[in-house]
């Protein structure tokens, strides 16, 4: 039995050098001292012995759990010191980067890089930059816009309508364009105007590589006296060139809108294929970028200034297109994706 319990002795001790974390502890602690554990068996077998026999086993047995316990606590402090990253030698240092694991950061979605890049450029040319509600009244996306009622832009395919009481300026809706913004502030601040309002719209369409049901707008409009195509024509290539880095090829085209007479739209020839053709430019060539023209004087009226000493010109640029362009994008549906992949290249 004394050789036994010297072997046993040198085992566990060799087998706690080996352990090396304090979960392997508790099952050291089981496995040799525990209610079952080895020295227990021990500790059955003295009865079989002799009283002089049992005497000397039972100090032994002392012994050897002694050394046991010591080594474990011992062990477990060293242990405790190593998890708590601390050694003897060293210093600590908690503004070193983590060698541990990677960290991984993450950055603005394109859509707020680009928010923030229009709105300093507007800034720079004295436009206040507004962002407005997104649940807007038909009075004041539709009505003062010269939309009548039975436009095909109220069409219930167009608009996501709220299921809520019509409020005393018409029904609620998700707003379908940031021109909604126009004559609320027109209403509120005198002219000379500078505007620039960023913000989503909603539209209730099928989706492609171009279109969206959630889309960024970016709305510039500017009221005082003499205001002129000129000064439209001269701000807009004046943030596009801010914008761009590279030489882009636009045409200005006449268009139609009920609220800006005459009214244009302004294409880039496509730079995500070159102008070859692709899903985005719809094998054209060209994208569709924004819209324009000078501010019908029925909305002028709607917001009481007077038509005969006022003026303005107001545009509408889809933000997601513009970063389209800028970074090559194939395809708008990328935005709300999700994909990390995608993500992580901006
Ligand atoms: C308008 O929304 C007008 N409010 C623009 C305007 C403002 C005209 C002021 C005159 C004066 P339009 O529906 O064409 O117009 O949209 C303007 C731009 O928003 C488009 O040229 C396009 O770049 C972007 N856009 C429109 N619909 C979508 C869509 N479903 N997904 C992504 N971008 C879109």
């Amino acid at each position: 039995m004394l050789e036994e319990l010297k072997n046993l002795q040198t085992e566990a001790l060799k087998e706690i050098a080996g352990v090396n974390n304090l979960d392997s502890l508790e099952n050291f602690w089981r496995k040799y001292l525990g209610r079952n554990g080895q020295l227990r068996d021990f500790s059955l077998k003295l009865k079989d012995l002799s009283a002089e026999e049992r005497a000397s086993g039972g100090k032994i047995i002392n012994e050897v759990r002694q050394a046991l316990e010591q080594a474990l606590d011992q062990r477990k402090n060293q242990l405790q010191v190593k998890g708590s990253s601390i050694s003897e030698k060293e210093d600590l240092d908690l503004s070193l980067p983590s060698t541990e694991q990677k960290i991984n950061f993450g950055h603005l979605h394109p859509h707020t890089q680009m928010k923030a890049r229009v709105a300093d450029i507007f800034q720079s040319m004295g436009f206040q930059v507004l962002e407005g509600r997104e649940i807007e009244n038909e009075h004041y996306n539709f009505d003062v816009l010269n939309i009548p009622a039975n436009h095909p832009a109220r069409d219930m395919w167009d608009t996501f309508w709220l299921d809520a009481k019509a409020t005393k300026l018409g029904k609620l809706l998700l707003r379908t364009h940031t021109s909604a913004m126009q004559v609320r502030v027109m209403e509120k601040q005198k002219p000379p105007l500078r505007v620039c309002v960023i913000g989503k719209c909603y539209r209730h369409e099928a989706t492609d590589a171009k279109h969206e049901h959630s889309l960024y707008q970016i709305e510039g409009f500017v009221v005082d006296q003499d205001v002129s195509v000129a000064n439209l024509l001269y701000t807009l290539n004046t943030f596009l060139n801010h914008l761009f880095s590279q030489k882009l090829t636009v045409r200005l085209r006449p268009s139609y809108f009920p609220f800006t007479e005459p009214s244009f739209e302004l294409d880039f020839a496509c730079l995500n294929c070159g102008g070859k053709g692709c899903p985005v430019c719809g094998q054209s060539g060209w994208v569709e970028m924004l819209g324009c023209g000078m501010i019908h004087p029925k909305v002028l009226a709607a917001a009481g200034y007077s038509t005969g000493k006022y003026t303005g010109f107001a545009f509408g640029v889809g933000l997601d297109r513009l970063v389209m362009m800028k970074h090559k994008i194939n395809d708008i549906r990328w935005f709300n994706s999700g994909d990390l992949r995608f993500l992580k290249k901006f």
